[in-house]
């Protein structure tokens, strides 16, 4: 399951889907109203090209969905991007939208729950949520490219958080080189 929610940065999740899609994973995706007001504000995509990479879309509403109960298996959740309205949701168990009910399910399942969040600075609201979610499961993984790998371009640095998602659950990829220790051709940083 991808839900989506207003945290800055869409192409995130636009990214994440595209991978999936070219493997073949099915997935279920909720966007928030948000998610769809940043998706126009941020990037050239819209809200349909969106919801086309996924095999099935929900209505934010629709807490009856099938994703919305245990006995739907799934291999978790990603909630890319997360902002602190959805985290707060999360960490006090108020599921009165199919993210946040999808999220509830996958934490009371015990499967990964992966919550790329999204916000800078952090209040100690932010941290104390991020805590409670951690502590009931969740994987925080906030949207904090590295440079390891030398990124040249948005979408290198983009697609090494989006990687880095992939590799929480299992999915092979090549969207950016894994840090192996210094390069030949790395400055020496040895004394
Ligand atoms: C362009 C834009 C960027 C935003 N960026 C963030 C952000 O990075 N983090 C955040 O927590 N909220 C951000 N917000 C605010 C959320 O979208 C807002 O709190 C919203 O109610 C979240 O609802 P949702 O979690 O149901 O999508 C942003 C809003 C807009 C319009």
């Amino acid at each position: 399951m991808v839900g989506v929610t207003g945290g800055s940065g869409p192409i995130y999740a636009v990214r994440l889907l595209e991978e999936l899609k070219k493997r073949d994973v099915e997935t279920h995706l909720i966007l928030s109203p948000s998610a769809a007001l940043t998706i126009k504000l941020e990037t050239d995509y819209t809200v349909d090209y969106v919801e086309s990479l996924a095999s099935r879309k929900y209505n934010f509403r629709d807490v009856s969905a099938a994703i919305s109960s245990g006995s739907f298996r799934t291999d978790g959740m990603v909630i890319i991007p997360c902002s602190m309205k959805t985290l707060a949701g999360v960490a006090s168990g108020y599921s009165d939208n199919l993210v946040l009910r999808a999220a509830d399910v996958t934490l009371k399942e015990r499967r990964p729950l992966v919550l790329v969040v999204r916000e800078t600075p952090y209040n100690l609201i932010h941290i104390r949520n991020m805590y409670i979610a951690a502590r009931a499961g969740a994987i925080i993984m906030p949207a904090s490219p590295a440079f390891y790998h030398r990124p040249t371009t948005m979408q290198q640095l983009v697609d090494q958080v989006v990687g880095r998602v992939l590799d929480m659950f299992g999915v092979e990829h090549n969207l950016y080189r894994k840090w192996s220790g210094p390069q030949a051709g790395d400055k020496d940083v040895g004394e």
